[in-house]
């Protein structure tokens, strides 16, 4: 069936500023990392794109090798841009990275201008799309000098393949030293998109002051540290979840771990009167430093959850404190 987006799209949402640029992104971005490749059903996939969007989600996120098989979430993307999407691409913010290892040889990973150019030439092929909004070096490369990884966004941005450049999974002092090198090439760093949850704080050892000093925006990845910060995992470990699939990287040793502290957190959230996947958005955005949260979803069900995050945002500061006693431990 055709698609026509929601005219009431931008009535919910809101948009923080992308650090100090023109841009601004949705509090929640949807990613296509898991749930979105061959291996999954393309129409669940296709009505989580769409319902993102009439939602106001305006800002979507890939990479080179997010599937499995690598690069087919591009591609099924691709396939809701030409179908469905055409008409909204100015209304879009669509990123896509390289980083990790997507083909064989020496030029098929990390940070070298090779790579990194033959790299979004694909993706743009894949996705259908002249350019993409934010193309990011998915990952710092120790061999590769980062003048080279950073004249490699400088150049894909002045050939017009991408508007803006970005990072990810650079700790604090490269990011500092990236960001100076954007600069002084005249395409600054617009974003960085690190990992964050309230089970995965390394970011606010650093990380967030030079984001803020350097007037970049911030978009946390695994903001539910891959589906632990819900109630997927409160009883069982359900056959469709991603702890149970044979692909990715969340394991069930890590859901019994975890579980003790899940149930802690979701009281809490119980007694906010939202779900546990709502209070770890909420946790995240209270800090300005945070432009937008990247949320991963499995169906609309969640994603729609996922959204009634906005609607209590506030915390008490008891609550900050219980919340902070739960993730110490104590
Ligand atoms: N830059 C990088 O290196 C990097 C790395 C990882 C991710 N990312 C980006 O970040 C995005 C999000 O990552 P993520 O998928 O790990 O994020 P996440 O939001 O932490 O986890 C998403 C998973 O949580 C579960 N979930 C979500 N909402 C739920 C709800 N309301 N109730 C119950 N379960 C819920 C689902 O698991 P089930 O599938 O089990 O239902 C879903 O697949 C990715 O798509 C990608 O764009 C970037």
């Amino acid at each position: 069936m055709e698609y026509l987006a929601q005219s009431t799209r931008y009535q919910q949402m809101l948009y923080r500023r992308c650090g100090k640029s023109g841009i601004r992104l949705p509090e929640i971005s949807l990613g296509l990392w898991h749930n979105f490749g061959y291996v999954d059903r393309f129409d669940i996939a296709r009505q989580i794109v769409l319902k993102a969007f009439d939602r106001g989600i305006t800002h979507f996120d890939l990479a080179n090798n997010y599937g499995p098989p690598p690069g087919s979430a591009e591609e099924n993307f691709g396939r809701m841009m030409h179908d469905d999407l055409r008409p909204y691409r100015d209304e879009m913010i669509i990123s896509t990275k390289a980083g990790y290892l997507m083909w064989p040889g020496p030029y098929g990973e990390w940070g070298s201008k090779k790579y990194l150019v033959s790299s979004l030439d694909q993706s743009l092929k894949r996705m259908k799309l002249d350019y993409v909004d934010i193309f990011y070096s998915h990952r710092p490369d120790p061999e590769t000098p980062l003048e080279e990884t950073m004249a490699a966004l400088d150049l894909v941005v002045r050939q017009g393949k991408a508007l803006y450049a970005g990072i990810s999974n650079y700790p604090a002092e490269p990011t500092q030293k990236a960001a100076s090198i954007l600069k002084e090439l005249g395409t600054p760093c617009l974003i960085h998109q690190p990992s964050y949850s309230m089970f995965n704080r390394w970011v606010e050892d650093g990380l967030l002051d030079v984001v803020e000093q350097e007037g970049i925006g911030c978009i946390p990845f695994s903001p539910l540290a891959q589906g632990l910060l819900t109630d997927r995992y409160l009883n069982d470990i359900p056959l469709d979840s991603r702890a149970a699939k044979p692909h990715g990287f969340l394991t069930e040793d890590r859901v019994v771990l975890m579980l003790p502290q899940i149930k802690k957190l979701n009281e809490i959230a119980v007694r906010r009167g939202q779900s546990l996947s709502q209070m770890a958005i909420a946790w995240l955005l209270k800090d300005n430093r945070v432009t937008s949260v990247l949320i991963g979803a499995s169906s609309v069900q969640q994603l729609e959850n996922n959204l009634g995050s906005l609607a209590k945002k506030d915390f008490e500061k008891t609550e900050l404190q219980e919340i902070e006693a739960v993730l110490l431990g104590k």
